[in-house]
């Protein structure tokens, strides 16, 4: 049973999920489209974007791929897995009628309403008075959220009514992100955590937890990112939290997309908040979350490739997990989520024993240069969330590169 195994990405992510799959005795070649420096080491790079299915197809038919494994969202909403099922191809992942729960954050709210998956209050707008009218109406802090791909960065928590016009203004008047609508919620206050699951219809696959670090900054201060580290498991996230998060929100979702006709396969990302106690949506997303999958994966003992194979089929499957800690470090470059700089010369990464996933780089002429806006992900391991912590951040210490800054507090507060 040697399986070949195309993996669509390019991040962190997917070396994570290339790393996993070159451990399973199954798996005899990875190939990694586009990939990057650090996963050419373990994979073959081919060079096709993520967004260009019909090219991904053909690659996959003439080198006889058995299964494809879907990183980034772009892909989703392009449409991979309804391409790869008519052609009959074994591919991990949503439909893009069922990859809306992440792309269109109104039919995630709507949903979750139809089926009292708790969430916070909302509403949608597309016309800036009304929407400026409705936040000078109720409380902050409130939530505006651009209702589309925005990559991580179409959130703001304004803390005072001038910050959510100002928001309001970029995303209506302005159309930062686009023509769109934004989904104006009531804010949550609590800590928040990422519970995925592996989903095929009803049957669900739940992974461990993890814990990212959204905002840019130490103390969570500075703009959002897609997320600047993460560790997993998470300690405040008890037995009876992940069950009923696991019984009240994941489970009745995949269960109401069946029922109305979306059925889900691929992995379901629960962004929840602890508020008050009890887990609550922050969003949806229709994919491994990055980089939640840098900490979670390396912590799986079983197979990822049966799991993976287990959850396309919709077979029962038993995950087992490793007890240590694993604790993730991004670096990105300077000015990130904002402006920044490619083209770093990336040393020092001989020296580090623990792994390091890729999330920004590319190869030219021997050296491993920046090219993204996060980076690297440094991974620390440990029997404890200290020890994780401690072993990632003196890694972090031997990577010499000037263009690259960090966050100092990541799984402080816990370790
Ligand atoms: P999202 O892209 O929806 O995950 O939002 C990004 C971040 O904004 C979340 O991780 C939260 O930190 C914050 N956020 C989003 N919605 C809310 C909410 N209703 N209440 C409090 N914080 C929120
Ligand atoms: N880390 C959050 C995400 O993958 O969207």
């Amino acid at each position: 049973m040697s399986k070949k195994v195309l993996v669509v990405g390019g991040g962190g992510r997917c070396h994570a999920i290339t790393d996993s799959l070159s451990r399973s005795a199954k798996v005899s070649k990875i190939y990694c489209a586009p990939g990057n420096a650090g996963i050419g080491a373990q994979a073959e790079c081919v060079p096709i974007q993520v967004s260009d299915i019909p090219a991904l197809l053909e690659f996959a038919k003439a080198n006889d791929i058995d299964m494809t494994v879907v990183g980034p969202e772009a892909s989703l909403a392009a449409g991979i897995v309804d391409a790869f099922r008519e052609a009959g191809l074994a591919i991990f992942g949503p439909t893009k009628a069922a990859a809306r729960i992440e792309s269109s954050k109104e039919y995630a709210k709507d949903l979750m309403a139809r089926h009292n998956i708790p969430t916070a209050a909302y509403r949608t707008f597309s016309d800036f008075d009304e929407a400026l009218a409705y936040v000078k109406a109720g409380p902050i802090p409130v939530v505006i959220k651009y209702d589309g791909l925005a990559a991580g960065k179409g959130v703001v928590v304004a803390l005072t009514l001038k910050e959510a016009e100002d928001a309001l203004r970029d995303m209506l008047l302005d159309e930062a992100f686009g023509k769109g609508r934004v989904v104006i919620e009531e804010f949550l206050d609590g800590p928040e955590f990422s519970f995925m699951c592996l989903v095929n219809g009803n049957r669900l696959y739940p992974l461990d937890i993890a814990r990212d670090h959204k905002r840019a900054y130490d103390h969570d201060a500075g703009p959002n990112t897609g997320g600047m580290g993460a560790y997993s498991p998470v300690p405040f996230v008890t037995p009876e939290i992940r069950r009923t998060a696991l019984e009240t929100i994941l489970r009745p979702v995949a269960e109401a997309m069946v029922k109305e006709g979306v059925p889900f396969t691929g992995v379901l990302y629960g962004g929840l908040i602890l508020h008050k106690g009890t887990p609550k949506v922050i969003e949806f997303n229709a994919r491994f979350g990055d980089p939640e999958t840098e900490v979670v994966l390396p912590r799986l003992k079983s197979d990822f490739y049966d799991l993976i194979e287990a959850a396309v089929e919709g077979r029962e499957f038993e995950t087992e997990w490793k007890d240590e800690s694993v604790l993730g470090v991004v670096m990105a470059a300077k000015g990130y989520p904002g402006k920044y700089e490619k083209g770093y010369p990336v040393r020092g990464l001989d020296e580090i024993k623990t792994p390091v996933y890729h999330m920004g780089t590319a190869l030219r002429d021997g050296k491993t240069l920046t090219v993204g806006g996060r980076v690297l992900m440094v991974l620390g391991e440990g029997d404890t969330l200290a020890k994780a912590r401690k072993a990632a951040y003196d890694a972090v210490g031997k990577v010499d590169c000037s263009g690259l800054f960090n966050r100092s507090d990541i799984g402080a507060k816990e370790a």
